[in-house]
Order: structure tokens, then sequence, then C-alpha cells
């Protein structure tokens, strides 16, 4: 890939789908990870081996798994949370998927309600989950939670971000994504975060999450280009909100980040459709009954 390429990463699935309170058929998640992949994305969140008495939504993720038309060439990674899920993927069978997300956090106050465990724990508990997924020859991604904010500390330093994400890089992470999980962040904090983390990790290392919160997701994915991010996480229609992060709304719509994208001297990876983009983010807010929230999904439906 190009130096300008920019690779999308669709949570919508996961991050998208995780927060709804009404169990979502295992049929709709099927679909959605469908027409994502026939839209041309070549990386989609398809859900979480977590446990169903936090997160209830993600119960179903390993029969989601074998039900998709898995398409050559699409990574369809999925959240693991410690060595249960790592051992409850490898009993669905291991050919699943080929990537697993381990997601950690800037924070002990964010990670203890996320996770159940201070910072150092997590980072103690996936250097194990990491080490197993690799040597079955899984890709292995991180986050970092609460990069700019945290909803139960406030203001989080730029140096507590870059620390985790170098550990993460150390336990064989091909790359972390660093998440505005409350969706507060204004573009020259997430420059100035960035600055500090890529004292540590290479830029081709980092992708940046945003929520969306505050209507600064879309300005703040073009500050972590600016910065020379290369992988940006989106949610088709908007979708998402972390269960421990209360009013946070979704992610930076997929959409939106497409339109912005296209015709632009950055280059998308893949073939992406914009308005097939569109007309998923539209089926999937109407099966949850929610408002399309993609500035580009409404512009262009109206068309
Ligand atoms: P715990 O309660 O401390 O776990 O939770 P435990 O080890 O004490 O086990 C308690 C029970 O859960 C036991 O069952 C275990 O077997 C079971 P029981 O004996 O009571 O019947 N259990 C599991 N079941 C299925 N799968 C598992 C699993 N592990 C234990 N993997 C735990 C600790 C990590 C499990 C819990 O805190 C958890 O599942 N957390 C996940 C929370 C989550 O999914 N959050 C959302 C994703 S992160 C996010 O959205 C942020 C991101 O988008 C980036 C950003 O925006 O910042 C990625
Ligand atoms: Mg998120």
């Amino acid at each position: 890939a190009s130096a300008d390429t920019v690779r999308i990463v669709e949570v919508g699935p996961r991050d998208g789908l995780q927060n709804e309170k009404g169990i979502i058929p295992v049929e709709t998640k099927v679909e959605l990870i469908n027409r994502l992949s026939s839209a041309g994305l070549r990386t989609i969140e398809a859900g979480s081996f977590v446990s169903p008495k936090w997160v209830p939504q993600m119960a179903g993720t390993s029969e989601v798994l074998s039900r998709i038309k898995q398409l050559p060439g699409v990574h369809y990674p999925v959240l693991v949370p410690n060595q249960k899920g790592l051992d409850n993927l490898f009993a669905s069978s291991a050919s699943l998927t080929d990537e697993i997300a381990i997601f950690a956090a800037a924070t002990d106050e964010f990670s203890t309600a996320n996770l159940n465990v201070t910072v150092r724990e997590s980072l103690e508990r996936f250097a194990p989950v990491a080490r197993a997924a690799r040597d079955k020859g899984y890709r292995v991604r991180g986050y970092v939670s609460v990069v700019i904010a945290c909803p139960y500390s406030g203001a989080v330093k730029p140096e507590s971000v870059r620390n985790v994400a170098k550990e993460l890089v150390e336990m064989g992470c091909y790359e972390v994504s660093l998440g505005d999980t409350v969706g507060m962040g204004i573009p020259h904090q997430v420059s100035a975060m960035l600055e500090e983390v890529q004292k540590d990790v290479p830029v081709q290392r980092l992708a940046g999450h945003f929520h969306d919160t505050y209507g600064t997701a879309i300005a703040n994915v073009f500050a972590a280009l600016a910065s020379g991010v290369r992988t940006i996480d989106s949610s088709v229609g908007g979708l998402g909100g972390c269960p421990y992060s209360p009013g946070a709304t979704g992610n930076v719509a997929t959409e939106d980040v497409v339109y912005a994208l296209q015709n632009s001297p950055y280059k998308l990876e893949g073939d992406i459709d914009l308005q097939k983009l569109v007309e998923i983010g539209w089926w999937i807010n109407k099966e949850l009954g929610r408002d399309n929230v993609s500035r580009a999904g409404r512009a262009l439906r109206a068309k």
C-alpha cells in the first residue's frame, strides 16, 4: 500500500451493536457483516468473546462467525478480553477468523469498569493471550481506550497512552488503535497525543478510533491523518458506544469518512462503494429503531 493509502476498520458489527439494549438476531448481524464486505470493506470487526454477563449483545459471536460468508482477503477480527475468551474462540473453531483484538485502557478507572482489573493487571493478562493467539497464526490488534479523556477520572495524560501503546506493540500487536472512547477530543489534543505516542510507536502501527459525542470525530480523523496515521476505525451509520462510557455516542460514520476521503489526495484501500454503505447505514438503523446520524448518509439518501 502506498504511503497515502488509508485503511478503514469497520467496527459497526462490534462497537456499533454492543451497546444496544434489545437483542439483535444473529441473522441481522450476519447480514450486516455480509453487506459490509460486499460494499468493499476489507476489515470488519465481527464481535467479541467477552463475558455475556457483562455485554449480553455479543453472546452469539461464534455463531455469527460461522454463518457469515467469508470473502477472501477480508479480515473479521473479534475482541478477546482474557484466556477464557480465547479458549472459547479456539473451541468454536480456530479457522473462523484470523485476527483477535485485545483492549487495554489508559486509566485504571476505565480499565476497572471495563475489564474489572487495573491497567497493569490487564496487560499481564493480555500478554499470554497475545502470545497464544500469535502461536496459532492469528494477527493481534491492540486497543487503548480513553486516550483523551476518561469518563471516571477526567483528562488523560498522553504519556499514559504512550506507555500502554508501547507495551501492546511489545506483546506483538501489529497495530494499536487509539480510542477516544468518550468522544470529547478535539483535533489539537489528538495531534498532541499522537506526537507523544510516536516517541515509542511508529505511526505506521497506529490507528485512530474516534467516537463522535461532541461532533469532532471527523475533524479528529483528519488530525490523525495529518499526523501520519493511515488506519481509521469507523462504524456504518455512526452506530456505537461503549457500555462503560455513559453518554458516549457512536463512532465516526464510515460513510462520512469515505465521503471525506474520496476524490482527495488520500487513496482508500480496496474498492469501497459509498452508495452501498449509505444503504447499509439506513437499513441497520431502521432494524435497530435508531435515527441515522451519518451526515453523508442523510445527504446522499435525500438525493
Ligand atoms: P470478571 O467478572 O472479573 O470475570 O469479568 P471472571 O474471570 O471473574 O469470571 C466471571 C464469570 O464470567 C465466570 O462465569 C467466567 O466463566 C465468565 P461464572 O463462573 O460466573 O458462570 N467469563 C467469561 N465468559 C465468556 N467469555 C469470557 C469470559 N471471561 C469470564 N471471555 C471480564 C472480567 C474481562 C470477563 C469482563 O470484564 C468482560 O467481559 N469485559 C468486557 C467488556 C467489554 O466487552 N467492553 C466493550 C468492549 S471495549 C470498547 O468498546 C472500547 C473500544 O471500542 C475502543 C474505544 O472506543 O475506546 C474497543
Ligand atoms: Mg469504541
